[in-house]
């Protein structure tokens, strides 16, 4: 990505490892044309103003919450994301943190390093088996249909729920309140907006079956946290799986406490083959609006 880039302009880039504030952000931002940004930036309106001459932000991710994208267009500035490149490995891991979870790998993992496993006995440590279930997907985009395509190996139905007015082969669309009374699973596939901001509360908590599993691949916001923290200490629900939180790298300290929820670093793309073609489409947008062409992958 770096060799490419350096191509067509200077860089000054800022290596991983030590976090970059808002205000250095700001400072580094100015005179360059283009910013390539990533989903820990806050790319507001100070810092797009910071960047006078900016023509591109291209984003690494598909998510663009983290970018004042609207103020970007009264500025001309162009915003790009990586679709389509991390799907299947998003869905990879959502399927990795159904099974986690539903069959208490981790929990167990837990319970063998802390040597408190006693041996094979019949009723030990049962999970749940996903064969004739339903798998609720909320949001059926390009993640969402890849999670659905392998749910079908596993046996399970698939209801969704979709903004949009489309119907997928072999699925059911349901009002979210539906989906989440029938569901078995429950996998968040929407990009975090303001309508979606803990669209998973107490009370959509509560519609969900005792049995059933929340999965969140999506945005952290997108459920409310403490409130999940209470429905999994109360038993409202059986089981959560979670990649993304609301404070990251926080996350609500209750959680860290409970054994029926898993938790990973936020590793939906974190493949070394998605992350490298994600690097080299945002490479490619900022290489295409720099030489006057269209972007790739434009947003909004
Ligand atoms: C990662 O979280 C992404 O939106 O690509």
């Amino acid at each position: 990505m770096l060799g490419r880039l350096e191509q067509v302009g200077t860089l000054d880039v800022h290596r991983e490892g030590t976090d970059l504030s808002h205000d250095e952000l700001c400072a580094r931002v100015r005179g360059k044309q283009a910013l390539v940004s990533v989903v820990t930036s806050r790319v507001d309106r100070e810092v797009i103003d910071a960047g006078g001459d900016l023509r591109v932000i291209a984003n690494v991710a598909v998510g663009y919450n983290n970018i004042d994208v609207a103020y970007a267009r009264t500025r001309g500035v162009i915003v790009t994301n990586t679709p389509d490149v991390l799907t299947d490995a998003t869905a990879d891991l959502t399927w990795a943190l159904i099974l986690a979870i539903t069959r208490r790998v981790c929990e167990g993992d837990r319970l063998v390093r802390a040597g408190g496993w006693n041996g094979w006995t019949l009723d030990f440590m049962l999970g749940t088996q996903l064969n004739g279930k339903q798998l609720g997907i909320v949001g059926m985009g390009r993640i969402g249909q890849a999670v659905a395509r392998r749910a079908q190996a596993f046996g399970m139905s698939i209801a969704f729920t979709s903004r949009k007015d489309i119907s997928v082969e072999g699925t059911a669309r349901l009002p979210l309140d539906q989906l989440l009374m029938s569901s078995d699973v429950v996998s968040i596939h929407v990009a975090l907006s303001s309508e979606t901001r803990h669209l998973i509360d107490q009370r959509a908590l509560v519609r969900m079956k005792r049995s059933a599993y929340l999965v969140n691949t999506s945005r952290g916001p997108v459920v409310d946290e403490a409130a999940l923290a209470w429905a999994l200490r109360e038993r409202v629900i059986s089981g959560a799986a979670l990649d993304v939180y609301e404070n990251e790298p926080a996350v609500h300290p209750e959680l860290l406490t409970l054994e029926n929820v898993v938790l990973a670093p936020h590793l939906g793309s974190g493949t070394a083959e998605t992350r490298t073609a994600m690097a080299d489409l945002a490479a490619s947008n900022v290489i295409a609006v720099l030489s006057g062409k269209p972007p790739l992958t434009p947003v909004g």
